[in-house]
């Protein structure tokens, strides 16, 4: 998909002024001794879906990235997908294919933080380590890795601009570890299932476009101003990241629940990056206890299209 891990910089000590997605993953494959081995060994079949910076990512690129992901994952000579991605939105696709997709067999996303260029690259190594996670015999579901650890999709986030370990699992701990090319398990694979009440790939396969679904905060000194800017320019849906355990300052909670009253569905997540909402008796928004803010708008897209 692009990303730094296929990103070309002008010199091998520069880390954060390069252009992410400029390195076929042909050449990136054929550039460790170990993965080349690898691809004859386990009969690798490399192929390009985009090449991207994923901050730029959109609806278009992740349906086709979905579409081409579940074609192969439904042959049966197609043991696992490993998908090389920019670390910026891993967490949202990796997200979205396990909601969607619920695969029985693992999809394993990984990436890195310097660039292919850098003196000493973290990307080969990750991709052997997620080619390792995706010919476990146990592996399932969506899962990341990055710097050796193995993240569950429901869980991971980016924590980090710039360290080589990027990413944490939060209050639930990774899935495991990958050491020396061999998995130290700590806890189950995500379920071999997809998120409840959300369109099929064939829907989303058909939509042109993502339901229009914002992503707003609560802070000091918020007001309804931009809720009611939204609603007006025709927003679908909001998510708002809440305060603490999901509080919302006064006066955009009077805009949102108007919002709501007019039938835009509001879904209520947190700023807090660790733990969960714990559900508060008498909320008046749709409470996600158990996502972050990018993973609901994810969510509610996916619902808004399964109407
Ligand atoms: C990207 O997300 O595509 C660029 C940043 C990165 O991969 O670390």
């Amino acid at each position: 998909m692009g990303g730094t891990i296929a990103g070309a910089a002008s010199s091998a000590s520069n880390h954060t002024s390069y252009k992410a997605g400029q390195i076929g993953l042909e050449q990136l494959v054929e550039a460790v001794p170990a993965l080349r081995e690898s691809a004859q060994t386990y009969d690798l079949l490399v192929e390009e879906v985009a090449r991207i910076d994923s901050k730029d990512m959109d609806f278009a690129i992740l349906a086709r990235l979905a579409q081409r992901v579940a074609q192969l994952l439904a042959q049966d000579d197609v043991q696992a997908v490993v998908i090389t991605h920019g670390t910026d939105t891993l967490e949202e696709t990796a997200f979205f294919l396990q909601a969607l997709l619920g695969p029985a067999k693992p999809v394993v996303l990984t990436c890195a933080m310097r660039p292919a260029t850098a003196l000493v690259p973290d990307g080969p190594q990750n991709m052997l380590d997620a080619l390792a996670v995706a010919c476990h015999h146990a592996a399932q579901g969506v899962v990341a890795v990055c710097a050796g650890v193995i993240h569950g999709a429901q869980d991971v986030q980016k924590v980090h601009p710039y360290r080589l370990d990027a990413f944490s699992s939060g209050d639930a701990g990774p899935i495991g570890f990958v050491e020396e090319g061999r998995l130290r398990l700590v806890r189950n694979w995500p379920a071999a299932k997809g998120l409840a009440g959300v369109a099929s790939l064939e829907a989303v396969q058909a939509a042109s476009a993502w339901p229009y679904v914002e992503i707003v905060l609560s802070h000091a000194g918020a007001d309804g101003r931009l809720i009611d800017a939204l609603v007006r320019s025709g927003v679908q849906g909001l998510v708002v990241a809440g305060t603490g355990n999901g509080t919302v300052h006064e006066a955009r909670l009077k805009a949102l629940l108007q919002a709501q009253a007019q039938g835009i569905p509001v879904f209520l997540s947190t700023r807090c990056p660790l733990g969960q909402l714990l559900k508060r008796d008498n909320e008046s928004l749709t409470t996600v206890c158990d996502l972050s803010p990018v993973q609901a708008r994810i969510a509610l897209m996916l619902h808004l299209l399964s109407r």
